[in-house]
């Protein structure tokens, strides 16, 4: 009957609509080379599309006591320092277009904080970290993935100045981590997830013009995507009303 053939319309469509898989970005690159900043300048130029931004570090392994007054030699910087099996699921749900709860890391501490945050699914899904470029099964989810690339010293001032006054580190620490840690695995794990990016952003959030055709892109790629949507589902109207 034709109430029937509306309902089987009706459920093909809600199955559309909730198969619609999100556009991933992956936003890679040293420490302080202005991923975050990058991240919130795409974020506020995308305007009213759902976009939501998670980081990697939410993934960080939680210390144990016996690591914890040893930090002076943990090594935050080498891939196994993450929980790269919880990454990939929570980022498999989002894109399976599920809400999902997301630690809240405190550096000061260096486990994650009681309370988590729930992401909810969203059009654009931005995932951002030194090492989200580094295993290719996360790799293999994003839609476009940014290297951003900035120059070493000007990473290094800026976060000696950020961990002795946002994060209250001893500064002896923090350049003994850097030559110790944070440098070698930059080159032996982060410089060669490089290759893998499709946009590399040299000066970071600098590059204005690099950041302008990034969410031209992505506008174009989302009106694709609403544009194929519309007409899968005149398709499937078209198609049930003749069942
Ligand atoms: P990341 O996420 O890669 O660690 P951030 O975006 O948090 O880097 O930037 C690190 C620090 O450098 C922050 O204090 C930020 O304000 C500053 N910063 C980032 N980009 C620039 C820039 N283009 N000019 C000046 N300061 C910047
Ligand atoms: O924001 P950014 O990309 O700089 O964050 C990653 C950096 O945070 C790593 O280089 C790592 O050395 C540092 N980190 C730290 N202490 C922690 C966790 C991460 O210094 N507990």
């Amino acid at each position: 009957s034709a109430s029937d053939n509306q309902n089987k319309s009706k459920s093909i469509l809600t199955q559309e609509v909730s198969t619609k898989q999100p556009f991933i970005i992956g936003v890679a690159g040293g420490t302080a080379s202005g991923k975050t900043t990058v991240c919130n300048m795409i974020i506020s130029q995308l305007r009213d599309q759902r976009v939501v931004l998670f980081n990697q570090d939410s993934f960080y392994h939680p210390l144990t006591d016996e690591q914890f007054k040893k930090v002076h030699e943990y090594n935050f910087d080498h891939p196994d320092a993450f929980d790269v099996e919880l990454l990939l699921s929570c980022t498999e749900t989002l894109k399976n277009g599920r809400a999902v709860s997301i630690p809240n890391y405190d550096y000061k501490r260096h486990r994650n904080v009681e309370s988590s945050r729930m992401v909810n699914p969203s059009d654009v899904i931005i995932l951002e970290g030194i090492l989200v470029l580094h295993d290719h099964r996360v790799r293999d989810l994003m839609s476009m993935k940014i290297f951003v690339d900035t120059d070493s010293d000007l990473r290094l001032a800026r976060r000696v100045q950020r961990d002795t006054v946002d994060r209250g580190r001893d500064i002896q620490y923090v350049l003994d981590q850097y030559a110790k840690f944070v440098k070698p695995s930059f080159e032996e794990f982060i410089l060669p997830s490089k290759k893998y990016a499709d946009i590399i952003i040299p000066r970071g959030a600098d590059n204005h013009v690099a950041i302008d055709l990034i969410v031209q892109h992505i506008f174009t790629k989302l009106g694709q995507h609403n544009l194929c949507q519309i007409f899968t589902n005149l398709f499937v109207i078209q198609s049930t009303n003749q069942i």
